[in-house]
């Protein structure tokens, strides 16, 4: 049986799976993501996932045909090379070249939420949309387009970065270097940080242990308002950033993915309303806002397709 290795990098965890050429996952895992460990320790460490994954499915390392690996940052697509994960701090780092000496198969890398945009429009929500964009929304934020079922990289992969839109010239710092990304104020660690905020100000008990978006989105089906609140703040952001993306491509399908899409509707309406707020009607009405099919394993399965689509050309 022909079989691929997804790899999902992020900034806090990284998702890997074992997926057959129909998109199918057989078996999957997640291990936390360390920034200070070196790239070669995180490939062998990937490779030891990978045995152990194929052993628990009764398969061998012979039938997996590539790997493809998402990498949540800047890179160097053409030279195998990660430029800058801003969210990790890893930097200028031959990272084709590590990967293929360790797992020995052929290795295709690409931008995390690309490939997760790739993944919903192969299986997921994206099926049969001519202008799709898919937004992750995590520890970062990431965007993919895809034309007529083609990924739009642009000049140097970096189309899609919506996380680094400005929206707040006066805002946070973002790893990027730049003031008030999207990112700063709509990823799950802005909500994090903005829940916090709200936890000093006495609006959520200072007893609760905000350690993830998960946590907030407990707080909300437990009924505290603050973080209702954070919720509602991002998702207002997130509708307003996609606004300007969907000015800019009239798309007829926009997803939101990653982590946070977990919250469901409590997230997903409100950012239809700001979405709605900030866009000439006729772009919004054509433009469907649906949460990934695929939910967080967009990533894998986009990069097992990715990787097979590589080896058959
Ligand atoms: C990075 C993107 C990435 C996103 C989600 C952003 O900070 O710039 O490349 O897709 O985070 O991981
Ligand atoms: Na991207
Ligand atoms: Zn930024």
């Amino acid at each position: 049986m022909t079989l691929y290795f997804g790899i999902d990098i992020g900034g806090t965890s990284i998702k890997s799976a074992v997926v057959t050429d129909t998109g199918e996952i057989l078996h999957k895992q997640s291990i936390e993501t360390h920034p200070k460990i070196g790239i070669q320790d995180v490939c062998e460490k990937l490779k030891g996932v990978l045995l152990e994954s194929l052993s628990a499915v009764d398969h061998t390392y012979d039938e997996v045909a590539g790997v493809g690996v998402g990498l949540p940052g800047y890179l160097d697509i053409e030279h195998g090379v990660i430029i800058n994960l801003p969210n990790i701090g890893w930097r200028n780092i031959p990272f084709r070249d590590v990967a293929e000496r360790v797992f020995n198969l052929p290795i295709v890398m690409d931008n995390d939420a690309n490939l997760a945009a790739v993944g919903e429009a192969w299986l997921g929500a994206g099926r049969g949309a001519s202008t799709m964009v898919l937004t992750t929304v995590g520890t970062g934020i990431g965007g993919g387009i895809v034309l007529n079922q083609r990924l739009h990289r642009g000049a140097n992969t970096m189309a899609g970065e919506f996380g680094h839109m400005t929206v707040d010239r006066n805002g946070y710092q973002c790893h990027c270097g730049k003031h008030g990304c999207l990112e700063t104020v709509a990823s799950a660690t802005a909500m994090i940080r903005r829940a916090k905020e709200l936890q000093l100000a006495g609006q959520i008990p200072y007893d609760v242990v905000i350690n993830g978006a998960d946590d907030i989105f407990d707080l909300d089906q437990n009924g505290i308002a603050a973080a209702r609140q954070v919720i509602h703040e991002a998702a207002h952001w997130l509708g307003y950033g996609l606004s300007l993306v969907a000015t800019t491509i009239n798309p007829d399908m926009i997803i939101v993915g990653g982590g946070v899409s977990k919250a469901g509707d409590s997230l997903l309406s409100p950012i239809v309303e700001s979405f709605t707020k900030y866009s000439l009607p006729l772009i919004s009405q054509v433009a469907t806002i649906r949460l990934a099919g695929l939910g967080n394993d967009a990533g894998v399965i986009g990069a097992a397709y990715m990787v097979s689509q590589a080896i058959d050309s």
